[in-house]
């Protein structure tokens, strides 16, 4: 599904990954880890296509990205759903209408209401349709984030860090969720610190370092 073949990206002299090679399969859930500066997000934004890699090719279902027209990367875009922290609800639209958005842009028509409803009711957001992200709590407003990120139902979800600032038990709740997403298929890369999640959910840890990938293992522990 996902394959990284000696992968390098520099911003200026800084290199943010170097020689990364992996591959992912469908519907695998992989944790990424490693400290800070060591390339989780430049990970994800190259597979994003918001970044193009220095050296090396990335393939997702086979196709080479880099080949992709500036015109085909927002139809791209929408077969990924995205759980980054900086990628903020619209202020002025209630959580209904930010996850209708992506409903939107899908073109999805009737079946959308629906759909909406399903994944705001999955992330137990259902009786908070009508309010708007200022009178939610941060993690209401993060499974917001996680609803829209479920509902045009990806093929890849990339997550960064989506359990910053939640309690445990709403950064498990979270977590589960994204979980059951890979269990029907959907493959997740998610990229995080948070130790107790990593070593609960026993999936396979990719872990970086300075760049580079210094361990990869099927049911790996997180490490510092
Ligand atoms: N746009 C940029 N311009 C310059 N340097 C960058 C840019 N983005 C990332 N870097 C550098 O690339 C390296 C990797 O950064 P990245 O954000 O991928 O780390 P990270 O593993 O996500 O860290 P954190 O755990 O703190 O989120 C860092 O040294 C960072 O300073
Ligand atoms: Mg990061």
């Amino acid at each position: 599904m996902v394959k990284f073949e000696q992968v390098t990206k520099k911003f200026g002299q800084i290199t943010a990954l170097e020689n990364v090679s992996s591959e992912i399969k469908k519907g695998e859930f992989v944790f990424i880890t490693g400290p800070s500066g060591s390339g989780k997000t430049t990970l994800l934004r190259l597979l994003l296509r918001e970044i193009s890699p220095n050296k090396g090719k990335i393939l997702i279902e086979g196709k080479d990205i880099s080949t992709l027209r500036s015109s085909e990367i927002p139809f791209y875009r929408r077969k990924i759903g995205v759980v980054f922290q900086d990628f903020k609800l619209l202020a002025d639209r209630t959580v209904y209408e930010n996850v209708e958005l992506v409903m939107e842009v899908s073109g999805e028509g009737q079946s959308a209401k629906r759909k909406i409803n399903d994944a705001l009711k999955q992330v137990g957001l259902a009786e908070r349709a009508n309010l708007f992200p200022r009178q939610l709590a941060g993690g209401e407003q993060q499974r917001t984030v996680l609803a829209r990120a479920l509902v045009a139902q990806p093929k890849l979800i990339l997550a960064d860090e989506p359990t910053g600032n939640l309690d445990p038990a709403t950064a498990r709740q979270i977590v589960s969720l994204i979980d059951q997403a890979a269990k029907n298929g959907t493959t997740v890369l998610m990229a995080t610190h948070n130790a107790d999640i990593v070593n609960s959910l026993k999936r396979r840890v990719i872990q970086l370092k300075q760049g580079k990938v210094v361990s990869d293992k099927a049911s790996g522990k997180y490490q510092e």
